[in-house]
């Protein structure tokens, strides 16, 4: 894909449904009673490898004439007759073995070369304490082998702050007796916890610590997924650098747990507001209109790198266009997504001419950079390809993403999009 250089960024948007809802409501609906409609589902190739896989599990999806999903629940899973295929997805992998530690059959998951490549001893630890055979290939990589069966409460600390992790634990918390409570260092989304209130389970929440019981029912929900956030970040971080830009993202999920990329660019100088608020399923969804204001720079650290974790490769892209450079810290687990995005974050800056500083947790880039066009290498990274495409956006010159369609994996309209808001 060519990018070109543009002059702004003007118009609106409606996004497809944001990916860690979708994957959630998809999951959860699987084994509710009923059939959940669900309007706006994300359209990426990681929902439908959840989709896929709640397929092969002998649930029936379907989409009807207003592109509304319909998923039948069903009271037992079956016994799927092939290995769970997970694709590009580590959510689908990591929270689907949660519910599938709570069934009485066996199974294997496997996924393409990036998650095979990722870590799963987070979630094989608290699933095993919890009395679920697991096994993975060398190093806890997938492929997974699970054999479920009875499980038995747990509280497990989490020792890296996941999401996926803490809902793995809490979908089999479900399935298991008594309580199952899980405490993590930072809180991180909690879609798992609102979703699972959505179809009728009961939880409680003290500070960073929320117990399930075992044992309860899910019932089939109706709703519309809000408009993705992360997929958002792209956009208004591509407004957040033009002079005389003016975007507003209606539909959009502004859950507090997700929506930090709109504090770190107003405390930054963007001109940022919300409105017309409104709680479906207990997920905040709004207005957002941005508009740029000399962009200073920050650090981004602690709790406030979890809660960015998706959009800091987007934020690490724009850093050379502010003022005084971002500094990303405490940003470990960027290494260990689809690929190692700290490292290829700074090859890609260097090749775009910027100076930064790569570090084992995070990145220092400089502000007051001038970048040009450059070839890029997404690694096959849907969040690379993307942050780099606006990157390319204030570049002088053309530049190529190389393996741009990784885009697909959540969000197939980015480019369209992004040249429906570009002026050139
Ligand atoms: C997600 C949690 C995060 C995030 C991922 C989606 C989720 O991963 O990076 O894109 O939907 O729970 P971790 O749980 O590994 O932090």
């Amino acid at each position: 894909m060519i990018i070109q250089s543009a002059k702004n960024i003007l118009g609106s948007l409606r996004l497809p449904g944001d990916k860690s809802i979708s994957h959630r409501y998809a999951m959860l609906a699987a084994i509710a009673s009923g059939t959940t409609k669900l309007g706006n589902f994300s359209s990426g190739a990681d929902c439908a490898s959840t989709l896929g896989c709640v397929q092969q599990l002998g649930c029936t999806v379907r989409k009807n004439t207003d592109g509304v999903l319909e998923i039948d629940g069903r009271e037992r899973l079956q016994q799927p007759s092939a290995s769970l295929d997970c694709g590009n997805s580590g959510s689908t992998m990591r929270m689907l073995s949660g519910i599938l530690a709570g069934q009485d059959f066996a199974c294997d998951l496997h996924g393409d070369e990036s998650l095979s490549r990722r870590p799963m001893a987070r979630i094989m630890t608290p699933l095993r304490q919890m009395g679920a055979e697991i096994s993975a290939s060398a190093n806890d990589r997938p492929p997974l082998h699970i054999h479920g069966g009875k499980l038995r409460g747990i509280e497990y600390k989490t020792p890296m702050a996941s999401a996926q992790v803490k809902s793995a634990v809490l979908f089999a918390g479900l399935f298991a007796d008594g309580e199952t409570t899980v405490e993590e260092p930072h809180r991180t989304r909690d879609h798992t916890e609102q979703a699972l209130r959505a179809f009728g389970v009961e939880l409680s929440r003290s500070r960073n610590r929320i117990t399930v019981a075992g044992g309860q029912r899910l019932s089939a929900i109706n709703a519309a997924v809000p408009g993705d956030i992360s997929s958002a970040a792209f956009f208004l971080c591509a407004a957040a650098m033009f002079p005389d830009s003016n975007l507003v993202i209606d539909n959009l999920l502004l859950n507090p747990t997700r929506a930090s990329l709109l504090d770190v660019l107003k405390i930054m100088g963007a001109g940022v507001s919300v409105i017309n608020l409104e709680e479906h399923h207990g997920e905040l969804v709004g207005t957002v209109k941005v508009q740029h204001g000399k962009l200073k720079g920050t650090t981004i650290e602690g709790a406030q790198s979890v809660a960015l974790i998706d959009e800091l490769p987007v934020l690490a892209a724009i850093a050379p266009y502010t003022r005084d450079g971002i500094e990303i810290r405490d940003a470990k687990e960027l290494r260990v997504k689809e690929s190692d995005r700290i490292a290829l974050v700074a090859r890609n800056l260097r090749a775009m001419g910027a100076q930064c500083e790569e570090r084992e947790d995070g990145l220092r880039v400089p502000g007051s950079q001038k970048l040009h066009g450059a070839e890029i290498d997404s690694g096959g990274d849907h969040r690379i390809a993307m942050a780099f495409a606006v990157a390319a956006l204030r570049a002088e010159g053309e530049t190529a993403i190389h393996g741009a369609e990784s885009a697909n994996i959540s969000f197939p309209e980015f480019f369209q999009m992004l040249e429906s808001v570009v002026e050139r």
